[in-house]
Parts: structure tokens; sequence; C-alpha cells
């Protein structure tokens, strides 16, 4: 099957960069063109989607500093539906952080307007701001968290598919006519989930069309978690085959390998530890001090973390790049969202112009046009 790839989009400074210097080298992301631009050129390249994540601020802002923030997914993405045609627009929606109404209402006006090219991120927990939500998220276990977004997810399907709800649940207890408009099938949402424990595999195994994973993910580790989602998925009355998996990788591509080590070079040497370090810490709540993190990986690890976070590493030069493209499709992959530290228009155009020709040559990836559409 033809790769799906699509951009992890810059909706912040920074994206899973660590560093105020490079967050400064990126273009205004409060700049409409600037999206307009990112948008149209991915569409052009024959991209399948653009992956608007969502959270409290960009991967280079500090907790107890003010942040510059993250534009809404939803938000963003009806901009960009209003200047692309054809390119998918996935965002993400905290289920904590709206009522399943609200959801509802959202994403009938995204799956109409743009004709079916919405699909829905579905996170549990709250991006990164618990400590703001207060007692009620503070109170909210992890696997509660997922009961709370599947309860959700149900309404919210109910909503969409008949124009009423009846749900009589541990969470919300709602009878009625649903507000509208109703979602016809050629214009259904695509479910995405990037969940990995126990409660988030079995809501991405009854839920997911998408399942995104860390692009550091060891194959073993990848395989035991899609196999578990694609076995439950078979509980729920679906094919394993149904839910396809993407991975996420950071791209650095130059022409030539000298180049290319320039430009890695320059977005390590600017990596900000204290960032990366306190990226870590949350991530990996049971290590507790920095000086444990420290001991365990070493400076290079971490800054290689601050480079990309939990993507792979795909910097080099052409042959490089084509190789873990490659790679990526024979560990079963079905697509990969791709973000860029040095997120430009013409940083994107450089990676279509000189990778994609090359993946289409050896029958991995096509077009979105010269497929039939869909996702
Ligand atoms: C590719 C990818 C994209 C993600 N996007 C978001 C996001 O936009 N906002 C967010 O709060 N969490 C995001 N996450 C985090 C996951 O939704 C999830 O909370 C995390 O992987 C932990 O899942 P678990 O609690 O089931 O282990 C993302 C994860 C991955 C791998």
């Amino acid at each position: 099957m033809s790769l799906r790839i699509g951009l992890f989009y810059p909706n912040a400074p920074s994206i899973h960069v660590m560093s105020r210097t490079i967050a400064a080298m990126n273009p205004d992301f409060l700049s409409l063109e600037v999206h307009k631009e990112i948008g149209q050129t991915c569409e052009q390249l024959g991209l399948d989607y653009l992956f608007l994540a969502d959270g409290w601020a960009g991967y280079e802002e500090q907790r107890d500093k003010p942040s510059r923030g993250m534009l809404m997914a939803p938000v963003l993405a009806s901009a960009l539906m209003a200047v692309t045609e054809r390119i998918g627009l996935i965002t993400t929606i905290h289920t904590s952080w709206f009522h399943p109404l609200q959801i509802t209402r959202i994403g009938a006006a995204m799956a109409m307007l743009s004709r079916g090219r919405w699909g829905i991120n579905v996170v549990s927990g709250s991006g990164f701001t618990d400590h703001l939500l207060g007692q009620a998220m503070a109170e909210t276990s992890h696997d509660a968290r997922y009961d709370r977004a599947a309860e959700c997810m149900e309404i919210v399907m109910q909503a969409w598919r008949t124009g009423r709800i009846d749900n009589h649940g541990e969470f919300f207890d709602i009878e009625g006519y649903a507000p509208g408009p109703v979602i016809p099938e050629e214009f259904w949402p695509l479910i995405v989930s990037a969940g990995a424990s126990d409660a988030g595999r079995a809501f991405a195994g009854k839920f997911a069309d998408f399942i995104f994973m860390p692009g550091r993910t060891p194959q073993n580790l990848l395989d035991e978690r899609v196999n578990d989602i694609r076995k439950i998925a078979t509980t729920h009355n679906r094919q394993g085959a149904d839910v396809k998996l993407q991975m996420h990788a950071s791209i650095i591509v130059r022409e030539t390998q000298a180049e290319a080590d320039l430009a890695i070079q320059r977005v390590r040497d600017s990596v900000d530890m204290d960032a990366a370090l306190g990226y870590l810490k949350s991530v990996r709540k049971n290590v507790s001090t920095y000086d444990d993190i420290y001991r365990e990986m070493g400076e290079l690890q971490v800054r290689e973390i601050g480079m990309v976070s939990g993507a792979r590493s795909i910097h080099g030069d052409v042959a490089e790049a084509v190789a873990q493209f490659e790679a990526l499709h024979d560990m079963g992959c079905d697509g990969v969202a791709m973000t860029f530290p040095i997120w430009s228009p013409k940083e994107i155009r450089r990676f279509g112009e000189l990778v994609l020709p090359e993946l289409e040559k050896r029958g991995i990836w096509q077009p979105a046009w010269q497929r039939e559409g869909g996702w």
C-alpha cells in the first residue's frame, strides 16, 4: 500500500524541538499568510494530510514563564480548509477540555464545510494543562479519562449519525435532539488516536482508523502494540486491517550529506538542555531528578531527544531519507507524519522535491491526487 504522508503541522513557534533559537528562526506562526503558504505547499506536493496537535504551547516553552501558545487546532484548520481543496485536516481535540455537545458541533461543521476532509485526533488527557484545570482534572485518573473519552465519542458519533443523543452513562446524562447537522457517510470523519497504555490501546481498538506511534518505538514493542490494538478492533466488529499505523518522524534532508550535517548540527547545538530535561521529566514521571536522567542518558542522548522529542530522526542526504522511508514501509507502517524542526515552506518544498519523487519511483508512495481519494 502507498504510504500516507502528512505534515505534523507547525501551529507553534517550535514543534518538537526544544530550542528558543530554532523557534526564533521559524516563520511567524501567527501569520495567516504563512499558514496559507504551508497548506498550499503541502497540497501541491501531494501530501495526504495536515495533522494539527494541540496543547499548551510549543516545545521550547517553560511552564513557569508566559508562553506564546499553540494555535488551537480546529480553529487554525478551518482557516487552512479555506485555502486548500484536497488535503486532509486532522485536528486534535481533548475530551477533557470539551463537553461532547461542543465536540459534536465542531466536528459537524468541520466535516461538512471540508466535504469529508476532516479527522479528529482524540486525546483523553489535558495536553499538559492539568495544573491549570484544577481539582476536577487532578481527581480524574489516567484510565478514567479514557473511559470519559470513550463515552464522549459514543455520544458524539450517535449525534453525527442520527441527530439524536440517548446516553445515560457514567459521565454524561443526555437525552434529546442533538445540535446538527447530521454527517452523511461520505463525509464521515477519520478517527485518530495516539495512546499507548492499556487503556489507550483499548480506546484505539474500539474507535481509531489511524493510530499514531512515536517514531522511536522499537520494532518489537511496535508489533506488540499494533497487534494488540488490531486484536481489540476485532472484538468491536471491525477488521484488524481497518486500523492503520502512522509513525512520527523528524525531517532534516539536504542534497548532500555535508549540507545535511551542517543543518543537523545547527539544530543539535541550539537545543535548550533545560527545556529538554524538563520535557523528559514530564514524560518520564518515574525519574525524579534531572541528575538521574543525566546519569542514565548522557548529554548527547538528551540533545537528540531535545531535537525530535519522540519522533524518529530522518536526518541526512536524499539516499538516507529514502532508505528510512523504505525501512518504515517494511516495518508495516502505513504512513508517516513528518515534523520539520525548521518548518518554513522552503524547507517543506525542498523535502518534497528531493525525496517524494524517489519514493514514488520505488512504488511506496504516490501523490494523493493520483489515488481514488479518501484516507
Ligand atoms: C504522533 C503523536 C501525536 C500526539 N499528539 C498529541 C496532541 O496533540 N496533544 C496531546 O495532548 N497529546 C498528544 N499525543 C499524546 C498521546 O495522545 C497520548 O496522550 C500519549 O501517547 C500517552 O498515551 P497513554 O496515556 O495511552 O500512554 C500525541 C502522541 C503521538 C505519538
